[in-house]
């Protein structure tokens, strides 16, 4: 079979695929033929050996995925030959087959496109586990999408909506803004200008935000958290600025606010009842098409370099996918 292969740490450009031996199933795994793979900004990092963990080398990147089951190992259920699912692996999704633990795919949803599914399980998990068990966003307060235009932002965006929030989405550029606008935020604002809290201030009538979601990091997270309203919670997504940002203590006594983090890759071990609670809504939410998430661009397999580079150059507007198959 076909598979993107990272053999050294290094430039996205000198990535190829390689054809490689289909992956052989074992106990409590199930194949999966893959029909589309999402990219996301870790994936950029991890090709690159930048990221904070590295995965040992040769590997296949893309964490997310959308096929069909080939085949289950006899002691996993629920999972027929020709099932539609999604799964969220540590990597192995830009290829033909993967073999995926039963415990971390999840029958597809009826009518689910291949590029939806690929696109939309961390995103929106991390938005809505984020808005409701952290952030406790309630309806009607003011939530303000740092990055909004952004894989995890703009589902920050329309899950925030969903939840019932007035949406402010925070973004670097025009096309951006309309962007996370055409998603359903309320107002947006060029957070790359110097009086951007102004503006904040004057949309919220001086109340500022009740919450932040905040997966850019840097500069942007500490003036950020100086427009918190009082009881406001900041939500430390990602630092995608590149830089982690040092809040001094005294911010959050004078404001009222908490810092709250929020990692997707613990919760199914520290929290798994909330993990699914939050699995179950967006499910069904997407089965009554009451959310349809947002696909990036979508990229044909050989082309899988043209995905990484848009996550890479800042250029990226949602989840960018790579169609396999
Ligand atoms: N905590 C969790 O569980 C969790 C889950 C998923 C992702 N994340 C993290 O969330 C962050 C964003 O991921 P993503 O997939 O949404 O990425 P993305 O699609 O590339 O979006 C990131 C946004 O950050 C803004 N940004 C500001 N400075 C940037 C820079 N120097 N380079 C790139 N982008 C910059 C960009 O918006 P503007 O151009 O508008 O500024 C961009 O749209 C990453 O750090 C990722 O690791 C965390």
């Amino acid at each position: 079979m076909k598979a993107v292969l990272v053999e050294n740490y290094d430039h996205i450009d000198n990535i190829t695929i390689k054809e490689v031996a289909k992956p052989e199933l074992s106990a409590g795994m199930v194949r999966v033929r893959i029909q589309a793979a999402a990219i996301g900004f870790v994936d950029g990092l991890k090709v690159q050996g930048l990221y904070q963990t590295k995965d040992p080398l040769p590997f296949t990147p893309g964490s997310e995925f959308a096929g069909v089951v080939d085949e289950a190992a006899a002691d996993v259920e629920g999972f027929p030959p020709g099932t539609p699912v999604i799964g969220m692996v540590r990597n192995g999704g830009l290829a033909e087959y993967i073999c995926a633990a039963g415990a971390d795919l999840f029958v597809a949803p009826k009518g689910i496109e291949p590029a939806v599914g690929a696109s939309f399980f961390a995103n929106y998990l991390t938005a809505l586990y984020a808005l409701s068990a952290r952030g406790k966003l309630q309806q009607g307060e003011t939530l303000l999408v740092l990055g909004a235009a952004g894989g995890v932002g703009i589902a920050a965006v329309q899950v925030g909506k969903l939840l019932g929030a007035r949406v402010i989405a925070a973004a670097s550029t025009d096309e951006k803004r309309h962007f996370a606008v055409k998603f359903g935020a309320d107002e947006s604002l060029d957070y790359t200008r110097e009086d951007w809290r102004d503006e904040l201030k004057a949309l919220t009538n001086g109340h500022g935000a009740d919450v932040i979601y905040d997966p850019v990091g840097g500069e942007l997270s500490l003036q950020a958290f100086r427009s918190i309203a009082w009881n406001g919670r900041h939500l430390v997504i990602g630092f995608a600025s590149g830089t982690i940002p040092a809040l001094r203590f005294n911010l959050p006594l004078l404001k009222g606010g908490a810092l709250l983090g929020v990692d997707l890759a613990q919760i199914g071990r520290r929290e798994p009842e909330v993990r699914d609670r939050v699995i179950a809504q967006l499910f069904t939410w997407l089965s009554e098409k009451t959310l349809v998430p947002v696909v990036g661009k979508v990229f044909a397999f050989e082309n899988f370099h043209e995905a990484f580079k848009a996550m890479t150059t800042r250029s990226a507007l949602g989840k960018m996918v790579v169609r396999i198959g």
